[in-house]
């Protein structure tokens, strides 16, 4: 059963979706050998466990696990203890100007739309994803934006990395990108600050411990190397949707249809494939009896596109709603940059109907070979006049 879905096979890495809907159809919850644990592709499963963080572990410290200094933030404690670091990037991200953000990153999509057109095939990776997601979190935090191909490279190492389980020649080399990642960021801390989300969540810093000040740094690192390689990895992701369904661009000329658009976009094709959590207690999903200390793996992929959550699950619904798709997870730690990447969205889908130029495809894209992350290595496109 399990040998059906192997998330680094070519055929899958191309289409994972009638797979796994082959499989919530036969086994809704199957045991992945090379994942160790228990595989959700049902809508409705995957939002009990996210939901209930009382029987499903997201920080390892609950099941008898550790977690390396380095690796202490947000993602890695959950409610309370959690309550107090999340809300604290949450108030810091609210009161951020993401009008003037998703302005400024249109302008970035824009002056690049320009200057590519006419110059002949190009990757939609490394001119528009890329620059983008790091010009709109660097923007975000309030912090000069790192050298795009050289920042590029280290958040690879660390997308990659997450894959350490199925391939252990991986850990390494993220283990070396996530120290420089990790010295980039003490340079930030170590710099006067800028307005932006990282001088917000300073201000709240003096009087609090130290083991509370490396949670809020790590949290900000996984904020921006996290958020740039999602945002790099959807923004791939819906260039290739929109270049398959050329008459949704086009109606995303519509303000409604752009805000809706730009969630269908993630639900239909988003980036993050899943997440992991660990029984406390046990517990029963669908027919299976899961043992405490056992993982789960809820597949946002395949419950994003279960017909019981979304009719007409495999079609692009522009203005599908209600549309709680699980692209941004759900619960305690469901994506704290959810309007962010929502800006960083609407301003590629705006700049790219606003150019006088039609962008298409020049090319098979090629899939990045990494389990946790749907992504492109690279998409080539072409300006058409
Ligand atoms: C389209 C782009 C994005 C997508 C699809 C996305 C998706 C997700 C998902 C699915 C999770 C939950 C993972 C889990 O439950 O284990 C998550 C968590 C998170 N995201 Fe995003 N994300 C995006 C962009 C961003 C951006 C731009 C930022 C910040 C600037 C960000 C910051 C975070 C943080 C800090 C968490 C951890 C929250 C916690 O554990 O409490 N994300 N994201």
């Amino acid at each position: 059963m399990t040998d059906r879905y192997d998330p680094l096979d070519a055929k899958i890495l191309r289409d994972p979706y009638p797979v796994l809907d082959e499989l919530r159809q036969s086994k809704p919850v199957f045991w992945h050998e090379g994942m160790g644990s228990w595989a959700l592709t049902r809508y409705r499963d995957c939002v009990r466990v996210l939901r209930d963080h009382a029987t499903f572990a997201r920080d390892p410290q609950r099941t008898g696990g550790t977690v390396a200094e380095p690796s202490l933030s947000v993602q890695t404690l959950d409610p309370p203890q959690q309550g107090h670091i999340r809300s604290l990037f949450m108030t810091a991200l609210r009161a951020q100007d993401l009008t003037s953000i998703e302005a400024r990153a249109h302008c970035l999509v824009r002056g690049r739309l320009d200057a590519l057109a006419g110059a002949g095939a190009f990757d939609v990776v490394s001119e528009i994803a890329v620059p983008l997601s790091v010009a709109v979190v660097a923007d975000l935090l309030g912090v000069e934006p790192p050298p795009y191909a050289e920042f590029a490279a280290i958040s690879d190492a660390i997308m990659r990395s997450m894959d350490g389980g199925l391939d252990p020649s991986l850990v390494e080399p993220g283990r070396i990108a996530r120290q420089q990642l990790s010295d980039l960021v003490d340079s930030w801390f170590a710099a006067s600050a800028r307005p932006g989300l990282l001088a917000r969540v300073r201000a709240a810093e003096p009087g609090a411990d130290a083991l509370v000040r490396l949670y809020v740094k790590n949290t900000a690192r996984v904020m921006f190397q996290g958020g740039y390689s999602t945002m790099a990895a959807a923004v791939g992701n819906a260039v290739h949707t929109l270049l398959t369904h050329p008459e949704a661009l086009h109606r995303m000329r519509d303000r409604v249809l752009l805000g809706t658009g730009v969630d269908e976009l993630v639900r239909f094709d988003g980036p993050v494939q899943g997440t992991t959590r660990v029984a406390v207690r046990a517990c029963r999903i669908g027919a299976v009896d899961i043992r405490p200390g056992q993982k789960v793996v809820p597949l946002f992929a395949a419950a994003n596109r279960d017909p019981a959550a979304f009719p007409g699950a495999d079609r692009l619904v522009l203005d599908r709603t209600p549309n709680r798709h699980l692209g941004y997870g759900w619960g305690p730690h469901s994506c704290i940059g959810t309007t962010v990447a929502q800006v960083g969205l609407h301003a590629l889908v705006a700049a790219l109907n606003g150019s006088l130029a039609r962008l298409v495809a020049a090319g098979e894209g090629v899939r990045r070979r990494t389990a946790t992350m749907r992504a492109f290595d690279t998409l080539p496109v072409v300006l058409r006049p």
